[in-house]
């Protein structure tokens, strides 16, 4: 949710810089600016994607300087539009000429705004960051790191900034409380970023700064401090990150690249993770606490958006293979209706980004009601695999794509072997779980199969394409690919869908079935496979086109649907990350067809780190 890229070092910052908001441009894509320093203070921003910002750059070739910093926006207070574009700049009769980004949301902005219009501000946007920008500038007194420090012990809310001043060309002054915030450490320069993506281009070596840390970067010097000025010593580590994973290579959007390379995500996922001759799963990060997941009395999944539809399969087999009660609940719910934790209770936050703001807040009060907490997190080091007391990596590499894809696979898989593990420890013996395993070994190759239907699903696609109201049912461990299935379909073709339990949709949902409306159906062969054949039936009498996903040889299955999309048969426990991979397809090949911007929905940003 917005990103952030500043430089400061002895090359030309322009083209740095926009090469990074490109690289940041997926979390944040509604207006995009650039403030330099060259002597004197530059701004450029525009409403728009980052290409239009490129675009305005072009006709001014002063626009230069060695020093500066971007902004890609996800608008939270006030629309998109040039003004409320960042970066802020202080009011330029005061003299500061300072400019500021920002990620986050300042919460008192309103109290901080009517002070400063009480001593003279006038305010051009109608931003929480201005009100941010002004109120260093009215607390700036010739340092701008004392006058970050000051303004931020004022401020309530959330925040990744960068800060500049005119008065002093050459220094950056960044902080986060909240908002991921990093620093690239190159050889005579630095590169502040909200991801590592706008980093690994320069350098592999970096400092994440904690809450409430401020950082003083100049071309030959880095220093930490809390906001309260005491030092800090930073810890400089390496960053995991091949720069091909976050180039689009031959695939025309990041969403196919990221479904096509979801086989070898999850071979990664597995690696040194199964012993299958004897049975055991081997979770490296987890193992000091297995004694208290084994004993357990409640397990509660959070999350939110896909991670949230993870979390439900990961309900399932929680209770399948280590017969724990589990419960899954939205972060956002969570976090302010008084949850009751008793002991030996574990939550479990799922998050691709680790920085989804209501994820964290409900992580943080389930700590402090005496959880154990775990992270199921993709991003190394991020907020909530730093906030909780033990974790498993996905391991799926960088998801660039809005829509999240293979970062869903990659969260069952480890509730899958977190699942199997402590089921192990508990009641699963070695046989069985050894078959599981090989199951799991062998899901990549399946996984391959079902990428294969790509140009299948296509052709399907372009029959139902135009219709505006789809339904996706499913029944067991199938239900929440259901709900993924149709939540991808709305985020990047905007078509209204809704996923149900197949059985739940005669309390309703039938009422809006019409002749020849869509309905995807998870008919593979379960236990309840009879059942899904029955609700396809009351579809279809009532003039519903039914698209199911079955099982590979189920050649009867044709008979009760309009088109079929075949996957291998694998274990119920396992069908989820093979089911939902032709949901995937068939949403992005809707949007596709429909001239849809897949990788950038509208509205939508990848990692929201506000609540
Ligand atoms: C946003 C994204 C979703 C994602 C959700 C949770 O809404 O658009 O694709 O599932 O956040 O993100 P997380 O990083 O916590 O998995």
């Amino acid at each position: 949710m917005c990103g952030i890229v500043a430089y400061v070092g002895h090359k030309p910052a322009r083209s740095l810089l926009l090469e990074g908001l490109k690289r940041l441009e997926y979390r944040g894509y509604d207006s995009a600016g650039m403030a330099l320093m060259d002597g004197s203070l530059k701004v450029t921003k525009t409403v728009g994607r980052v290409r239009v910002l490129e675009e305005l750059l072009a006709q001014q070739p002063d626009f230069e300087g060695t020093t500066g910093m971007a902004h890609t926006r996800w608008a939270t207070h006030g629309e998109p539009s040039d003004v409320n574009a960042h970066p802020h700049v202080d009011d330029p009769t005061r003299g500061h000429r300072i400019a500021l980004v920002h990620n986050g949301i300042i919460e008192n902005y309103a109290a901080i705004k009517t002070y400063l219009a009480d001593r003279g501000h006038t305010f051009a946007s109608e931003t929480d960051t201005e009100v941010l920008t002004r109120l260093i500038s009215e607390l700036y007194a010739g340092d701008l790191e004392t006058a970050v420090q000051a303004a931020l012990r004022e401020v309530t809310g959330a925040y990744a900034i960068v800060v500049m001043s005119e008065r002093e060309p050459g220094v950056l002054v960044a902080a986060r409380k909240g908002s991921p915030l990093m620093v690239g450490v190159g050889q005579d320069e630095y590169i502040v970023a909200s991801d590592s993506s706008a980093i690994v281009a320069h350098t592999t070596q970096a400092i994440t700064l904690e809450d409430y840390t401020v950082a003083r970067v100049t071309r030959d010097s880095f220093r930490t401090t809390t906001i309260d000025n005491v030092p800090i010593t930073p810890q400089v580590r390496e960053l995991e990150f091949d720069l091909e994973q976050i180039e689009l290579g031959d695939y025309e959007h990041f969403m196919l690249k990221e479904i096509c390379e979801q086989p070898a995500a999850l071979r990664r996922t597995l690696k040194g993770r199964i012993d299958v001759r004897d049975g055991q799963v081997v979770l490296g990060g987890i193992a000091e606490h297995a004694r208290s997941l084994v004993r357990a009395r409640r397990i509660i999944f959070l999350g939110q958006g896909t991670a949230l539809h993870a979390a439900m399969v990961g309900e399932y087999l929680m209770e399948d293979l280590a017969k724990i009660p589990t419960e899954v609940e939205f972060a956002s719910e969570f976090r302010y209706r008084n949850p009751i934790i008793e002991d030996r209770t574990v939550v479990i936050a799922i998050s691709q980004s680790g920085e989804t703001a209501d994820t964290i807040a409900a992580l943080q009060e389930a700590k402090q009601r005496g959880a154990l907490a775990l992270g199921l997190v993709n991003v190394v080091g991020s907020t909530v695999a730093r906030e909780t007391d033990a974790g498993i990596y996905l391991r799926v590499g960088p998801e660039i794509g809005v829509a999240s894809t293979k970062a869903f696979l990659g969260q069952v898989m480890v509730a899958t072997l977190l699942s199997t593990f402590i089921g192990r420890r508990r009641y699963l013996s070695g046989e069985y779980v050894s078959e599981l395993l090989r199951e799991l070994e062998a899901l990549p190759e399946r996984l391959e199969r079902a990428v294969a239907l790509s140009e299948e699903i296509r052709d399907v696609c372009r029959t139902y394409v135009e219709r505006e109201n789809w339904l996706f049912l499913g029944r067991g461990h199938n239900y929440p690919v259901a709900l993924e299935g149709a939540l991808k379909l709305k985020e990047i073709s905007y078509i209204h869908a809704e996923g149900m339990p197949a059985a739940e949709m005669k309390h309703g949902p039938i009422a809006l079935i019409d002749d020849g409306m869509p309905v995807v159906v998870l008919a593979t062969r379960n236990s309840q496979y009879e059942k899904v054949v029955s609700n396809i039936q009351e579809v279809r009498s009532r003039g519903g086109h039914v698209i199911a996903v079955a099982t590979e040889g189920d050649d009867a299955i044709r008979e009760h649907c309009e088109d079929v999309f075949f996957v291998p048969d694998i274990p119920e426990p396992l069908q989820p990350m093979l089911t939902v991979v032709p949901l995937q397809l068939l949403a992005y090949h809707a949007a596709v067809l429909r001239g849809k911007d897949v990788d950038k929905p509208r509205n939508l940003a990848k990692s929201v780190t506000v609540e």
